[in-house]
C-alpha cells in the first residue's frame, strides 16, 4: 500500500458526550465491531465517578486505566480507525478540548431522554470553532425518551448546527421496534444483544413486508415520518458535513448494540480522512512527503519512581519513523525516538512507522509541552487550541520553604502538561492557578507532593474571568494596564490577561475602554 493510500484509509475521531449519555458503551461496541475486543465489558469506564468525593486511590486507578485506553486503534473494513478517548469528568474538560485538536471528526452521543446537556454544548462550541465534522448518535432508544422530532429541533437549536437524520426510530422504550436506515433505505429490526454483534434484518420500507414486521399502525407512522423528514430536512450533503455545518443523526441503543454498526459503516464512508492542519507558517497537507506532527496531550506516569511521561503526538503529514532524527521546533534541537508506541486497542506496542492521522506515544522526560511541533526539518508551529478562561481561581503559595525549587519545577511541568492554567500577577508577582473545577486543585496538590516532594497552600482570590486583551490603540492599552495594574497578569506564554473580579467590573471596563478587545479565550 502506498503512503497516500495509508493516509486515505485513516479515520481519527473522538466520541464525546455529557457524562452518562453512553460514550463508554458506544466506544466499546465500536471496538467490538473492529474485533479489537471480543466481549462487552472489556473496556473499563475511565470516568472518574461523579460522586465528586476525592477518593485518590480511585482517581489514580482510573487515570491508569485511561492511559491504556486513551487511544484505541483498530482495523475495520480496510480502514484504520483511531478513537481518541476523552475524560468523562467535567473538571477535566480542558483535556477533552485538547484531544479535539487531534481529531478529524467527532461522534456526539446524546441521551434520548435528556437531550442536549451542558457538557455537550461546551464540546460542540469547540468543534464549531475548529469546523470539525460532527455526527450525532441519539442513544438509549430502548428506554422511554423524548419525541425524535423534538430532539432534532433541540440539537439544531442548542448545538447551532443543521441536522439531517440518516436513521429513524420506530417507537421507543419497551415498544422500540428498530430503526429505518435512510442512508441505505433499509429497515433494521431491533434485536437486543449486549454481547454479540447481531446482523440486522433488511427490507424495503414501501413493500408489504413492513406491516408484517412492525404492524399496520407503526408502518403508517413510519411512512408519515419519513415523508416529513424528506420534506423538512435538507438532503444529506457530504460537503456540508465535512465543512462542519451539517450533522447527520443516527438513533440506536449502544448498550444493546443496536444502530451501532449502521453508524460505523456510514462513518467510515463519509467521515474525513486526515485533514490539512493549520500551522502559523502555512497550511500543512497530510499527503505531503515530509513528516510533521504536534503534541496534544501529555500523560504523567503516576508511579513516583518512574517520573517518565508519555507525550501523545498526532502525525499531521507524511510518515513518522522510529529512530529517525526530527526537529523539535520550540527547543530547536534534534530528537530521535527508539521506543515510540502505537496504541492498538488496549495494548501498547513499539511502532516502526506511523502515518498522518495516527497517534504515536513518545516517552518523555520533560522535553515536551502541549502544542510542541516535531518535523522532518522545516520550522513549523502548529496552532493549538486556545486556552479558555478558567472558572475557578486560587493563589498558589509555597508551604515548605525548603522546597521552593521543587514547587517551582512541579508547577511549571504540570502546567506544561496542561493540568491547569497559570497566571502571574504583574502587581504582586503572585501566582494564580485557574481551573475548570475543584478536582484539578486537588490533583495539583497531590501530584506536587507525590511527584515533586513539594507542598503547596491555596489562598482564595475572588475572580470572575480571565480575559485576554488586545488593542490597536497602544495608548489606550497602556492606560488600561496602568489603571488596572493590580489585576493585570501574564499567562504562561507572556500574553496580557485582565483578571476581572466580577461581571460588572468587566462590563464597566468594556464600556470605558472601547478600543480594547476582551477575549474569553487566548486565540483571537
Ligand atoms: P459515559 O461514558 O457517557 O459516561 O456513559 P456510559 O457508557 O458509562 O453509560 C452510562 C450509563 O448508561 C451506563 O449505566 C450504561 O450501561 C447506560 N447505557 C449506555 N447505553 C445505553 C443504552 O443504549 N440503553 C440503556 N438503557 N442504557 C444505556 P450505569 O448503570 O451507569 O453503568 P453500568 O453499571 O451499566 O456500567
Amino acid at each position: 500500500m502506498t503512503e497516500k493510500e495509508e493516509i486515505r484509509r485513516r479515520r481519527t475521531f473522538a466520541v464525546i458526550s455529557h457524562p452518562d449519555a453512553g460514550k463508554t458503551t458506544l466506544t466499546e461496541k465500536l471496538l467490538l465491531f473492529g474485533g479489537a475486543i471480543h466481549v462487552a465489558g472489556a473496556v473499563k469506564s475511565n470516568k472518574i465517578r461523579k460522586t465528586a468525593t476525592s477518593d485518590w486511590m480511585e482517581i489514580e486507578k482510573q487515570r491508569g486505566i485511561s492511559v491504556a485506553t486513551s487511544v484505541m486503534g483498530f482495523e475495520y473494513n480496510d480502514h484504520k480507525i483511531n478513537i481518541l478517548d476523552t475524560p468523562g469528568h467535567q473538571d477535566f474538560a480542558e483535556d477533552t478540548y485538547r484531544t479535539l485538536t487531534a481529531v478529524d471528526s467527532v461522534i456526539v452521543v446524546v441521551d434520548v431522554a435528556k437531550g442536549v446537556e451542558t457538557q455537550t454544548r461546551k464540546l460542540m462550541e469547540v468543534c464549531r470553532m475548529r469546523h470539525t465534522p460532527v455526527m450525532i448518535f441519539v442513544n438509549k432508544l430502548d428506554r422511554e425518551g423524548r419525541d425524535p422530532f423534538e430532539i432534532l429541533d433541540e440539537l439544531e437549536e442548542e448545538l447551532q448546527i443543521t441536522v439531517r437524520p440518516l436513521s429513524w426510530p420506530i417507537d421507543m422504550g419497551e415498544r422500540f421496534k428498530g430503526v429505518y436506515n435512510l442512508y441505505r433505505d433499509s429497515l433494521d429490526l431491533y434485536q437486543p444483544s449486549k454481547q454479540r454483534v447481531t446482523e440486522s434484518i433488511r427490507l424495503d420500507v414501501n413493500g408489504p413486508e413492513l406491516e408484517q414486521h412492525i404492524g399496520g399502525a407503526l408502518a403508517k407512522r413510519l411512512r408519515d415520518d419519513l415523508e416529513l423528514i424528506t420534506g423538512v430536512y435538507p438532503a444529506f450533503d457530504r460537503e456540508e458535513y465535512l465543512a462542519g455545518r451539517l450533522a447527520p443523526v443516527f438513533f440506536g441503543s449502544a448498550l444493546n448494540n443496536f444502530g451501532v454498526k449502521e453508524l460505523l459503516d456510514c462513518f467510515i464512508e463519509i467521515a474525513p480522512s486526515p485533514r490539512p492542519v493549520q500551522a502559523i507558517e502555512r497550511t500543512v497537507d497530510p499527503y505531503e512527503e515530509e513528516f510533521s506532527g504536534f503534541i496534544f496531550k501529555i500523560h504523567a506516569n503516576m508511579d513516583p519512581n518512574h517520573r517518565s511521561r508519555i507525550a501523545f503526538l498526532k502525525v499531521c503529514s507524511g510518515k513518522f519513523e522510529r529512530n529517525v532524527n526530527y526537529r523539535h521546533a520550540r527547543l530547536d534541537r534534534t530528537m530521535r525516538f527508539s521506543s515510540p508506541t502505537a496504541f492498538m486497542a488496549q495494548k501498547k506496542e513499539i511502532l516502526d512507522e506511523a502515518f498522518a492521522g495516527d497517534i504515536v506515544g513518545l516517552p518523555d522526560n520533560g522535553n515536551f509541552k502541549i502544542g510542541d511541533t516535531l518535523t522532518s526539518g522545516e520550522l513549523l508551529h502548529f496552532k493549538g487550541l486556545p486556552s479558555f478562561s478558567p472558572e475557578m481561581f486560587k493563589y498558589i503559595e509555597n508551604a515548605d520553604p525548603m522546597k521552593a525549587k521543587q514547587l517551582h519545577k512541579g508547577v511549571e511541568q504540570l502546567m506544561d502538561e496542561g493540568v491547569a492554567q497559570l497566571f502571574t500577577n504583574q502587581f504582586n508577582g503572585r501566582k494564580v492557578i485557574g481551573t475548570v473545577g475543584q478536582l484539578q486543585f486537588e490533583v495539583i496538590e497531590y501530584r506536587l507532593l507525590h511527584e515533586y516532594g513539594a507542598q503547596c497552600r491555596w489562598e482564595p482570590i475572588n475572580l470572575y474571568k480571565a480575559c485576554w486583551i488586545e488593542s490597536d490603540d497602544a495608548a489606550q492599552l497602556e492606560e488600561f494596564k496602568q489603571r488596572k495594574h493590580q489585576y493585570m497578569a501574564l499567562d504562561k506564554e507572556g500574553r496580557d490577561v485582565f483578571l476581572a473580579e466580577s461581571n460588572y467590573i468587566l462590563m464597566m471596563a468594556q464600556q470605558d475602554f472601547k478600543n480594547i478587545r476582551f477575549h474569553f479565550n487566548s486565540e483571537f
